[in-house]
């Protein structure tokens, strides 16, 4: 018999994505053991708040995030708030007990990341970052490929998240948390970099070392939309960094959304003893493989569109007839693994990114933002 579980989600921007994915999860995984129930929403716009609420029938909306995690009602928080709101309403859901998804990154800081972490671990409560891009077809492919030693012993990693993130190419664009290091941690690395370190770490394994390198291309910004009076940015708009695998492997990491004609470049080109694979995101159902056994001296890479029932996740959407999966889906598949996680009180890592993952990939972007600023390798607490 399938059980009811109570959402409760603070933040209603890409909290709409997550709304949209607990309403479907349990329909596209029909039947589950929990089927989510939106309960409560926060957010600081009253009107716009309600507007949320009627749009995907939450029962309650609250402008308090305190409200809707002490909500008796809420079993699971969901923080989709500003980077800097993320801790303390993780730290008591935790307390009480109820199960904590937050939004990546997990944190400002890595010592905060810790606190998270602690607070959930005490708590004996499930956890899992919204690393959504671990739940997206060609990606877990490409993670089994490399389980299974397809590609040998990896060398070499190259990761870019590059965008223009709407308009933020555009110095008229006013100043918003993302561009203050107070509300945001950093800028594009926080924002951006941080999914491509996720992935590093899913597909490649921990990071030992890194030397990094920042600049802020748009220094000042209005402070609102149209003002002339400029406040100063003071994150990254570009970080570039190259990584020590503990492994051996050697790795770079490009990250910037001030990047005209990118749209939503998150890639990784993975190169192994014996072939490579390449993913784009802006050509989501494709991965790119080289098997050198098989291809060598052929003219290169084999594309796979995976989009076939057998590839990971396909046996659940409608793309029979040559249609795409789409980046909404991949909220859909996290929830159902943390739903699945909790009814069957099961792990969330390795395939769901749990706060453990969320505190070292912290601990990374805090290394390559003291290497940039000492101009020196930074090594990572193993
Ligand atoms: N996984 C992804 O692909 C993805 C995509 C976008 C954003 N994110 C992450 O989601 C989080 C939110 O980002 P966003 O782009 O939605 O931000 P946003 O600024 O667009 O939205 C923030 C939301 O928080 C609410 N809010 C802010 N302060 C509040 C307060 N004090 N009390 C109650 N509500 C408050 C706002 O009303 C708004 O609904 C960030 O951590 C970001 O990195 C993840």
């Amino acid at each position: 018999m399938a059980k009811e579980i109570g959402v409760g989600v603070l933040g209603y921007s890409i909290g709409r994505a997550h709304a949209h994915a607990w309403r479907d999860v349990a329909e596209v995984y029909y039947p589950m053991k929990l089927v989510p129930r939106l309960v409560a929403l926060a957010g600081r716009t009253k009107k716009v708040v309600k507007f949320e609420a009627a749009k995907y029938g939450y029962a309650k909306t609250y402008s308090d995030w305190e409200k809707v995690v002490t909500d008796e009602r809420v079993e699971i928080v969901d923080n989709c708030l500003p980077v800097a709101l993320h801790p303390a309403p993780m730290i008591m859901a935790a307390k009480l007990g109820k199960s904590l998804f937050c939004e990546k990154p997990l944190a400002r800081r890595a010592t905060d990341a810790k606190r998270m972490l602690d607070a959930a671990e005490k708590a004996k409560v499930k956890h899992m970052v919204g690393y959504n891009y671990r739940f997206m077809p060609a990606i877990t492919l490409a993670r089994q490929m490399i389980n299974k030693g397809k590609i040998g012993k990896i060398t070499f990693f190259r990761g870019s998240y590059l965008t223009t993130n709407s308009t933020y190419d555009d110095p008229k664009t006013p100043m918003r948390w993302q561009f203050e290091s107070s509300l945001s941690g950093y800028g594009a690395l926080s924002d951006l970099g941080t999914h491509a370190l996720d992935l590093a770490r899913y597909l490649v394994g921990e990071v030992g070392a890194v030397a990094g390198a920042q600049s802020t291309i748009i220094k000042e910004r209005p402070e609102t939309e149209g003002a002339r009076k400029k406040k100063r940015v003071n994150v990254d708009d570009l970080t570039v960094a190259t990584m020590k695998f503990r492994n051996g492997a050697l790795g770079t990491l490009e990250t910037s959304w001030v990047n005209p004609g990118r749209m939503d470049y998150l890639s990784f080109e993975i190169y192994g003893t014996e072939g490579s694979l390449r993913f784009n995101l802006e050509r989501i159902n494709e991965l790119e493989i080289f098997l050198s056994e098989r291809d060598r001296g052929t003219s290169g890479y084999r594309t796979l569109n995976v989009l076939a029932k057998e590839h990971p996740y396909m046996g659940k959407y409608w793309v029979n007839q040559g249609g795409g999966f789409g980046w909404d889906h991949s909220f859909v598949n996290e929830f159902h693994h943390f739903l699945t996680s909790i009814s069957d009180d099961r792990p969330v890592g390795p395939q769901g990114a749990t706060f453990l993952d969320g505190y070292r990939n912290c601990q990374i972007m805090d290394a390559i933002a003291d290497s940039a600023k000492s101009e020196a390798w930074v090594h990572i607490q193993e």
